[in-house]
């Protein structure tokens, strides 16, 4: 059964609209827990737009699941990695404009930059993966500069519009997934992922892990965070 990790950042983004202390992500966290999430997910991003250093201390210290740290790899988030020791860190590209994260890592640019990156991580037993386009190349370059795993970016499949466009997307997640597994590295995907467009992504036997952000906390203005959690789960299987 695949594990679902739940992204609180949306919770946070909602408190630092108003710059008050409500509502909390480290209680919406707890709360998925007890609903049923195998993990928790936050992006410490550099301009702190929504998680803010605190979360993710008291996050560290309270949550029983995993804590997926998602961060981008420059010195000042290395050094907080290697300080909070989240159960996996989660390589993303950042720009400072963009709404939420637009594409996959760029593996080719700074591959001895981050290869050093990954390295100094898995040196501190940190598991590392990588959020990238799910294409061939990008499988392999990861395996390639050592990380321990993907999460496959599932963006172009959530906006495709068309069935044909949707189609083309799931047999590219697929077949990345299967690559991504028979290279024993360890298959996430993520981005774009609702209610109504898991199903065909669910259905993949290699993919171990869903992160969810978005959709689920939507949900919760109206249901709360537990029935929010609770149904996706269901969905996941
Ligand atoms: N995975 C990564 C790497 C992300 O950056 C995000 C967005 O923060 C997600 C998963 C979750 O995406 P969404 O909020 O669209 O569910």
């Amino acid at each position: 059964m695949a594990r679902l990790s739940v992204n609180v950042d949306h919770v946070a983004t909602i408190r630092q609209a108003r710059l008050s202390d409500e509502p909390d992500p480290v209680q919406a966290a707890l709360r998925a827990e007890v609903a049923g999430a195998n993990s928790i997910t936050v992006h410490l991003r550099e301009d702190r737009r929504h998680i803010q250093d605190r979360d993710l201390a008291i996050l560290r210290r309270t949550i029983k699941t995993d804590l997926n740290l998602e961060m981008a790899a420059t010195p000042e988030m290395l050094k907080i990695a290697m300080e909070i020791k989240p159960d996996l860190v989660t390589l993303v590209p950042e720009k400072r404009q963009e709404l939420t994260t637009e594409g996959g890592l760029d593996l080719k640019t700074n591959s001895e930059e981050l290869k050093g990156f990954i390295s100094e991580l898995r040196g501190s037993e940190l598991p590392v993966n990588l959020f990238i386009d799910p294409n061939a190349d990008a499988i392999k370059m990861s395996h390639k500069l050592g990380a321990t795993g993907v999460e496959l970016h599932s963006g172009t499949y959530a906006e495709a519009k068309s069935i044909a466009e949707k189609r083309v997307e799931v047999k590219r997640i697929q077949d990345c997934a299967i690559l991504a597994s028979r290279l024993k590295l360890s298959v996430h995907a993520g981005h774009g992922l609702d209610y109504r467009n898991i199903a065909p992504i669910a259905a993949m036997r290699e993919i171990e892990e869903f992160a969810i952000g978005f959709s689920i906390i939507a949900r919760s203005v109206y249901t709360g965070i537990e029935e929010a959690v609770r149904e996706m789960k269901r969905l996941i299987g």
